[in-house]
């Protein structure tokens, strides 16, 4: 079976967004591919956290992977800080991927231009970490929404580099961007991605949001001054309300081009409607399930003891095999 791997940042509420163009992805994977899944601690921490915050996103999170279907007994899920491996072969990936290819990093570029009092270095080397997490596992797929895929990019790079040197040390990892649904947009700003650490709220959509809240910010999304109000797919002319079309037709599994015709004698308003109840219908069942796990935290301890011993088991042999072949010493 092909490897998997992928991961959420525990730095905020996870948003539709994540839901869309990762775990979506990740559950429908887990009968065909041997999946690893894990909640990158380490990566949040390049935006500042607070403890019991990071702790509680944590946590939140695990639930939330197994409320949206997520099943321990099928895939490895796990926290990325208690497989100590993942910082120890970023370390030596960092010595091996160039400053001028960090540089080119837009993500870093977003991120520093938005947080200029916090550029450290771990933002800058973020790739690298990522590039470890898929690496150590051998991964052959990696789902990601279409903003990783640059990172992804340089992971394959740095990877090719050093088996080019040392051998067959890792895998060649392949992006697995799905088709629709890579780039759920920001809900006030629809030219921009939605994030959960937007600082408006009004622009992200969180998976445990209360239903008449997301509801009010479904309403009140972003869509155009179009006189004719027309209800049509086209990300350039009409972001907000393609965006919208998107939601909706990712949320009842129907396509764009049967849902655009039912709208066409409508307004803004109706479509915004549909949206909001269509995302409450899916939204419900999750957070139910979540309210259920996230209150047996022994059940949580388990899973994650379980996942970290997996993944730190696979991840050692990987990591003996890259000191080995780097020139480092046994340990006596
Ligand atoms: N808006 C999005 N549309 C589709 N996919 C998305 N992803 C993130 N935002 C969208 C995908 O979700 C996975 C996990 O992302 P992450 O938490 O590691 O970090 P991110 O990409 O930086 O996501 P956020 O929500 O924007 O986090 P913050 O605000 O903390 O930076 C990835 O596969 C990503 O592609």
């Amino acid at each position: 079976k092909p490897i998997v791997l992928s991961g959420c940042q525990p730095s905020g509420q996870l948003t539709i967004g994540n839901y869309m163009g990762a775990l979506k992805q990740w559950v429908s994977m887990q009968d065909d591919h041997e999946c690893l899944y894990m909640l990158v601690d380490l990566h949040a921490i390049t935006v500042r956290q607070e403890p019991e915050a990071l702790r509680e996103a944590c946590l939140d999170g695990l639930a939330l992977y197994l409320a949206c279907g997520i099943d321990p007994e099928k895939s490895t899920l796990f926290v990325q800080s208690h497989v100590p491996e993942h910082a120890q072969l970023a370390w030596i990936l960092n010595c091996y991927t160039q400053m001028g290819e960090l540089n080119r990093m837009t993500q870093f570029k977003d991120k520093s231009a938005k947080n200029v009092t916090n550029i450290n270095a771990g933002l800058f080397t973020y790739p690298a970490l990522m590039a470890a997490d898929i690496l150590l596992y051998q991964a052959n797929q990696v789902p990601v929404g279409d903003d990783q895929k640059q990172h992804l990019e340089l992971a394959r790079d740095v990877a090719t580099r050093m088996n080019n040197i040392y051998g067959d040390m890792f895998a060649i990892p392949e992006p697995f961007i799905p088709k629709f649904g890579a780039r759920i947009m920001s809900l006030q700003e629809p030219a921009k991605k939605m994030s959960k650490s937007d600082d408006n709220p009004k622009n992200f959509i969180g998976l445990l949001e209360d239903p008449k809240k997301l509801t009010k910010k479904i309403k009140s999304a972003v869509t155009d001054s179009d006189e004719q109000a027309r209800i049509y797919f086209n990300t350039e002319e009409k972001p907000g309300v393609s965006n919208l079309l998107t939601l909706l037709s990712l949320a009842t599994g129907r396509s764009i081009d049967e849902l655009v015709p039912e709208y066409e004698d409508k307004m803004y308003g109706h479509l915004k409607g549909d949206v909001a109840e269509a995302v409450v219908s899916l939204l419900e069942p999750v957070q139910t399930r979540f309210k259920t796990l996230r209150e047996d935290r022994a059940y949580l301890d388990e899973v994650m003891k379980k996942g970290a011993e997996k993944a730190s088991a696979r991840a050692a042999v990987t990591l003996d095999k890259v000191y080995n072949s780097l020139g480092f010493l046994p340990r006596p």
